[in-house]
């Protein structure tokens, strides 16, 4: 019975048609010319909501869009739903964070422990490669005290696209709070100046976006995610209402 249900686990993020995979708003970054080497985000996911339906996903992804039937999508998910949430031995109002690989459209490894975290929580995710560049590593950091939370190694291959996404599974109605990215760093191997335009998906907003070294450094100050529905949730430590 465990591991049919670890499996299913495993298989959630992107899994299927069938499913009723459909994505909301986010923002996408696009390399024609070179790829992408590094990636740093500050994540901060909102209040949830106490009884979410469905799968709610929220992630920072590296990949390879025209390869997405073959290549590895490295992505950190942030997720809402009752079964994941005894999982990671979240409290109420709590989500949890793990490291996961989509190996092409049917199949996912993840770091085994995922963790629970609060709704103000701000979580430094970093996507690095290893030293002899032939896997990603993805590690999770709490950005107010320093301390690391996961350091995940999995996944190969080149990337041209880092992507900011909501997505939301077996009818989840959508998130009730603004998710924000901040200080975003993303290093490409080579300068392209056309990198920084990036590709907006439905009501997210972007600020500050700089590049240094002639366009292989781009920084992105905030970017923004609105509520896609009002809702209240409770802070899991305070009790106090919080409000999209
Ligand atoms: C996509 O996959 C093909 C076949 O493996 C590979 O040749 C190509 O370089 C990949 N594209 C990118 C942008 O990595
Ligand atoms: C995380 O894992 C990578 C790859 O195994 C390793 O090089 C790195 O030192 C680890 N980082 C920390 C902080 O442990």
């Amino acid at each position: 019975m465990i591991p049919c249900m670890l499996t299913l686990l495993l298989a959630i993020p992107w899994v299927s048609a069938q499913l009723g995979v459909s994505f909301s708003s986010g923002y996408d970054f696009f390399t024609g010319k070179t790829e992408i080497i590094r990636t740093e985000t500050t994540f901060t996911p909102g209040a949830m909501e106490l009884k979410p339906k469905g799968n709610l996903f929220l992630w920072p992804g590296l990949w390879v869009p025209a390869n997405r039937t073959t290549g590895d999508l490295i992505q950190t998910v942030i997720s809402a739903d009752s079964t994941l949430a005894l999982e990671c031995g979240a409290k109420k109002g709590q989500w949890c964070i793990a490291p996961y690989v989509m190996h092409g459209v049917a199949y996912a490894d993840r770091e085994r422990r995922q963790l629970a975290i609060d709704p103000d929580a701000k979580i430094r995710i970093i996507y690095s490669k290893t030293t002899d560049g032939a896997k990603w590593v993805q590690t999770t950091l709490d950005a107010t005290t320093g301390k690391m939370l996961q350091n995940y190694t999995g996944g190969t291959g080149k990337k041209v696209q880092f992507e900011f996404s909501t997505e939301l599974q077996y009818g989840n109605l959508g998130t009730t709070s603004t998710q924000v990215y901040e200080d975003t760093v993303i290093t490409l191997a080579a300068p392209d100046m056309a990198f920084g335009k990036g590709k907006r998906k439905g009501s997210a907003t972007i600020e500050g976006v700089t590049s240094e070294q002639e366009g292989k450094i781009w920084k992105i100050k905030k970017v923004v995610i609105p509520a896609m529905r009002s809702g209240v949730a409770n802070h899991p430590a305070t009790g106090k209402e919080i409000h999209g």
